[in-house]
């Protein structure tokens, strides 16, 4: 019998308790043994549980208990969360989380300690909810040098998107809908301004490229700055405005790693991914684009990506399964000084004016003229310095990478 104890009862723990339980006799026979729920770690009571004889506040009580073999921590952020996955990984017990952010900064640490113990660090949640990305990135693909990530990484940004592209909704009234449907936080930011997605595409770039790419890295942007002036224009051109991370392993092996709005094309795959749904491309140079795609938040979906590693560390107990990369370090990154796109550019300008400065560049059209602005899509490709000068003087509204 395998004995697990889940750290903070919020959304995902709950659900990781609910599928443990739930599916209690397929689990069993797919981990080749019983695994028990022992305890659950949560500073609030939780008297009507189903599972309430089985809470406690101590993490010691489940440190120092030699029958927890599984710890998994669904308690988020990097700070007290760092400590008990510290903790309990010492206490040679293996660790399976969902915890983007630790994952994103910590991982290389963690990873080297659950090594160094014997014990696994699995974390398939982390990235995408319920898709199965990890796992695929770091087995099913190892025969390939991996050379681009990008995707759609986030549901809450994704529902707001389409919420503004779909129902004409400004951000502001997008967002107050997401929240009332619970997918944003009151405080939206760690979604809105691009950190969920930069934490994910971390991970990815860290798995797929083998070296740690921290989040301060990573030149982030979110969606606040998005208008629908932007999507009628982008739709005019036949094009989507899509919040993307993105990695690419540079010829000097460094990774070019950002988050960014995009204009995708409709024919893209990425651009029919719609509401909360995430989307994940890797292209590899032997396999050459797949796909992933499905549920990237929820509760439900994320245990059940949570519960799937706990079976694997099961099945698999006394065997280190570690996923390790080497450490980062200021040559591991390169920012984005140098990466080349069309863009789509707004700006305070005629129309004459900016096919002056963007020679063959496209310029596009939308149901409500925009007083006083004009809107294109460049036909070089151009670094952002490039496309600025190019623009110098003139005040740009908005100015978004055209993913080709
Ligand atoms: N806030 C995240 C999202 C949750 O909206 O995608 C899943 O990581």
């Amino acid at each position: 019998m395998v004995n697990v104890a889940i750290l903070g009862f919020g959304t995902v723990g709950s659900g990781v308790a609910e599928v443990l339980t739930g599916h209690e006799g397929s689990i069993e026979r797919k981990a080749g043994g019983l695994i028990r729920l022992k305890y659950i770690l949560d500073v609030r009571d939780f008297p009507d549980s189903p599972f309430a004889d089985r809470f406690v506040k101590d993490f010691a009580v489940i440190e120092s208990d030699p029958e927890v073999d599984i710890v998994v921590e669904t308690i988020g952020g990097a700070s007290i969360a760092l400590e008990f996955t510290r903790r309990a990984l010492e206490a040679g017990k293996s660790v399976v989380t969902s915890n983007k952010e630790l994952v994103a900064t910590c991982g290389y640490e963690l990873t080297q300690l659950a090594r160094e113990k014997g014990v696994c660090y699995l974390f398939e949640a982390s990235v995408g909810g319920g898709i199965p990305i990890i796992r695929p990135l770091s087995q099913c693909l190892a025969a390939n040098e991996i050379l681009e990530i990008y995707g759609i990484l986030n549901g809450t940004t994704n529902y707001i998107l389409t919420r503004m592209i779909r129902a004409g909704l400004t951000f502001d009234a997008a967002l107050a809908e997401a929240q009332e449907k619970g997918y944003a936080e009151r405080d939206p930011s760690a979604d809105v301004d691009g950190h969920d997605a930069c934490r994910k595409i971390c991970i990815l770039a860290d798995i797929a490229f083998g070296r740690h790419i921290s989040p301060d890295q990573v030149p982030t942007q979110g969606i606040t700055g998005v208008t629908l002036a932007d999507v009628d224009y982008a739709e005019s051109a036949g094009k989507k405005i899509k919040l993307l991370g993105r990695a690419i392993r540079g010829e000097d092996g460094r990774v070019c790693a950002y988050v960014a709005p995009h204009l995708v094309d409709q024919s893209d795959p990425l651009a029919g991914v719609e509401d909360v749904f995430n989307a994940i491309s890797v292209r590899g140079d032997a396999i050459g684009d797949v796909m992933f795609y499905g549920r990237g938040a929820g509760k439900l979906p994320t245990a059940s990506a949570v519960v799937a590693d706990v079976i694997d560390v099961a099945r698999n107990m006394g065997h280190r399964k570690a996923l390790s990369w080497e450490p980062g370090g200021p040559d591991a990154a390169c920012g984005t000084d140098g990466l080349k796109s069309r863009w789509y550019v707004r700006a305070e300008a005629a129309a004459d004016e900016l096919r002056a400065r963007l020679p063959g560049c496209k310029l596009l059209a939308r149901r409500e003229s925009g007083g006083g602005e004009a809107a294109c899509l460049t036909e070089e490709e151009l670094t952002r310095g490039q496309m600025e000068e190019r623009l110098a003087g003139l005040n740009l509204r908005s100015a978004l990478r055209v993913l080709d």
